[in-house]
C-alpha cells in the first residue's frame, strides 16, 4: 500500500481510540497520536493552511510526516489528508520541519529530509527539498530533490528546518545549522526558482552560551525591523531566564540584502511559560504576521500519552514591534469569534483577600485588569480552574515587578513555576484562554506572554480574584464561555 494511505488508516483508527478528558476545545491538534513544530504556515487561495510534524503511528515521536488542516478564518479548522509521508530516497527517515510558499498558484512545500546513517549511534545527515501541489491537497515531491544536498563544509550534520520567502526576484531560505565546534547558528541560501539554491553565507551566529542548535529559524521584517526567530538547544538556566529544556526567543536589528549584514541586539525569549517551541510565522494577505507555536516542551509530562493523543499549537498570535523594539504577541482578532456567553463580574471594585466566581466552564476567555495606582497589596492575581487542591495561579508581584504562573497543583508537579518581569505601576492588564489542558496568558498588550500546559481534573472549575495583604482595585473582570470548534 502507498505511505501516505496507510498512514492515513493508521490515523483513522486510532482517532476512534482518543479519551477527551484533556482534548482541547479550540486548538489546533491533530486528530490523533503524536505531533510537534507547525510547518508550512501559508495563506494560499485565500485559506489559512497549517502543516505539522506529526506521527501518525504513535504517541510518541518516530519518523515524521507533515499531517495538514485548513481553516477560512484561523479559528475553525478542518483536518485535510496527511501531505507528506517519509521513506523516499531523500527523506528515508523523516520529512522534518520546513515552510510553505504559494508560488504562482502552485503551493510548494520546503523541508528537511532525514536519514539515518546509524540509527543506534544517532548519525544522520539532512538534506533539503520540496513538494508541490495545485489543489492545496495533494503533494508530490519533486524529482530534483534534494534541492539543497548538504550544508557548508564548515558545518557539522545539523541542518535543518527551512524558512523561505520572497524578496524582490528571489526566493531566500534561512536554515538552523551548527558550526564544527557545535555552535548554533542560521545559514542563508538564495534562488531564482526554489530548484536551484546558492549558499549566501551565516546570517546569525551564537556562542558556547547560546546553544549548540538553532532550530526552526524564521526571518522578517517588521515595521522596518528584522527579525531572526530561532528555537536553540543547549541555552543554560540562568535565574528566571531558560528555564524551559529548549527556548524559542529572537534577536532583532538591521538588514542589508546587498551585504548579507546583520545587526542585532542580544536574544530574547518570545514567551515565559512552560510549553512554547518551534514558533513560526506568516504573513496572511491582510498585511499582518501571525505566529504559532507547538504548546509542549520536548522530554516534558505528557499524560495526553496515555489518551492516544500528544500535542497541541499555540493560538495563532499577530506580532506587533513594542516602543522599544521588543516583540508584542497578541490573539488575532479572529477569536473573539469563539466568545459565546459574556459575563461582566466586576467593574471598579475593591477586593481585599479572595473573591470566588463560579463558574461551571472549563473553555474561557478571562478579561481582568486591576489598577495599581496606589495598590498596598504585596501581590494580586487570580486562581484558574479549582482553589487550594488543585489550581493554576497566576500572581502579579508589584514589589519584584514579576508575573508568576505557578502550575505546582496543575499537573506540573515538578518545575512548576515561572517568572516573567512586567514592568508597571499602573495597570495590569490580563489576557487569559483557558482551554481543558492549556493556558495562554497575554499581559499588558502582549509585552509578556505565558503558554503553560496543565492537566487539572475535569470537575476543578471556578475562578478567584485575589489580593496579597492589602485591597486590588479591579477596572474589569469579565469572562466568556468559549466555543469548542471540535464539536
Ligand atoms: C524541533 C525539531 C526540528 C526538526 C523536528 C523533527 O522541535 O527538532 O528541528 O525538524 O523537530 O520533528
Amino acid at each position: 500500500m502507498n505511505k501516505l494511505k496507510q498512514a492515513q488508516e493508521a490515523l483513522n483508527n486510532a482517532k476512534g481510540k482518543v479519551n477527551k478528558r484533556y482534548r482541547l476545545g479550540y486548538h489546533i491538534m491533530a486528530p490523533a497520536n503524536w505531533i510537534n513544530d507547525p510547518n508550512g504556515l501559508v495563506q494560499y487561495k485565500g485559506e489559512y493552511h497549517v502543516f505539522y510534524q506529526h506521527h501518525p503511528y504513535d504517541v510518541n515521536w518516530g519518523p515524521m510526516h507533515w499531517g495538514h488542516m485548513k481553516s477560512k478564518d484561523l479559528v475553525h479548522w478542518e483536518h485535510l489528508p496527511i501531505a507528506l509521508a517519509p521513506g523516499d530516497t531523500c527523506d528515508t527517515d523523516g520529512c522534518f520541519s520546513g515552510s510553505a510558499v504559494d508560488n504562482n498558484g502552485e503551493l510548494t512545500l520546503i523541508y528537511t529530509g532525514h536519514n539515518h546513517i546509524d540509527k543506534e549511534k544517532d548519525l544522520f545527515y539532512q538534506n533539503q527539498n520540496i513538494a508541490i501541489s495545485t489543489d492545496g491537497i495533494t503533494f508530490h515531491k519533486v524529482a530534483e530533490n534534494p534541492v539543497i544536498p548538504e550544508p557548508p563544509t564548515d558545518s557539522n550534520h545539523h541542518f535543518r528546518d527551512p524558512k523561505v520567502w520572497k524578496h524582490k526576484d528571489n526566493w531566500y531560505m534561512v536554515v538552523g545549522n551548527s558550526t564544527k565546534e557545535n555552535v548554533g547558528r542560521v545559514i542563508l541560501y538564495r534562488s531564482p526558482d526554489l530548484r536551484k539554491w546558492s549558499y549566501v553565507g551565516v546570517l546569525a551566529q551564537g556562542n558556547e552560551k547560546l546553544g549548540f542548535m538553532w532550530e526552526c529559524p524564521d526571518f522578517f521584517e517588521l515595521d522596518g525591523k528584522y527579525v531572526l526567530m530561532i528555537s536553540p538547544q543547549g541555552i543554560k538556566k540562568d535565574g528566571d531566564l531558560y528555564n524551559n529544556l529548549f527556548q524559542t526567543g529572537y534577536l532583532i536589528g538591521d538588514y542589508n540584502y546587498e551585504t548579507n549584514e546583520f545587526i542585532h541586539g542580544s536574544f530574547t525569549e518570545l514567551d515565559n511559560g512552560h510549553d512554547f517551541y518551534a514558533v513560526q510565522t506568516f504573513l496572511d494577505e491582510k498585511g499582518r504576521r501571525i505566529a504559532i507555536g507547538w504548546m509542549d516542551m520536548w522530554e516534558s509530562d505528557m499524560p495526553t500519552k496515555e489518551d492516544g493523543w500528544c500535542g497541541a499549537y499555540t493560538l495563532p498570535r499577530e506580532i506587533t514591534l513594542g516602543e522599544n523594539d521588543e516583540i508584542l504577541m497578541n490573539p488575532v482578532e479572529e477569536l473573539s469569534l469563539l466568545r459565546e456567553i459574556e459575563h461582566n463580574i466586576l467593574t471598579n471594585t475593591v477586593v481585599s483577600g479572595d473573591s470566588l466566581i463560579e463558574t461551571k466552564e472549563d473553555l474561557l476567555e478571562i478579561k481582568a485588569v486591576f489598577d495599581l495606582t496606589n495598590c498596598n497589596s504585596q501581590s494580586v492575581g487570580l486562581r484558574i480552574r479549582g482553589v487550594n487542591q488543585e489550581e493554576t495561579v497566576l500572581t502579579y508581584h508589584l514589589d519584584k515587578q514579576k508575573l508568576i504562573l505557578d502550575c505546582s497543583k496543575s499537573g506540573k508537579v515538578e518545575d512548576s513555576v515561572r517568572n516573567a518581569i512586567l514592568r508597571t505601576n499602573e495597570e495590569l492588564s490580563l489576557r487569559i484562554f483557558i482551554d481543558r489542558s492549556s493556558i495562554e496568558v497575554f499581559a499588558n498588550e502582549g509585552q509578556t506572554t505565558m503558554t503553560s500546559r496543565i492537566y487539572p481534573t475535569e470537575n476543578r472549575l471556578g475562578i478567584e480574584v485575589f489580593s496579597d495583604s492589602g485591597e486590588a482595585k479591579i477596572k474589569e473582570l469579565t469572562y466568556w464561555k468559549l466555543k469548542d470548534i471540535w464539536k
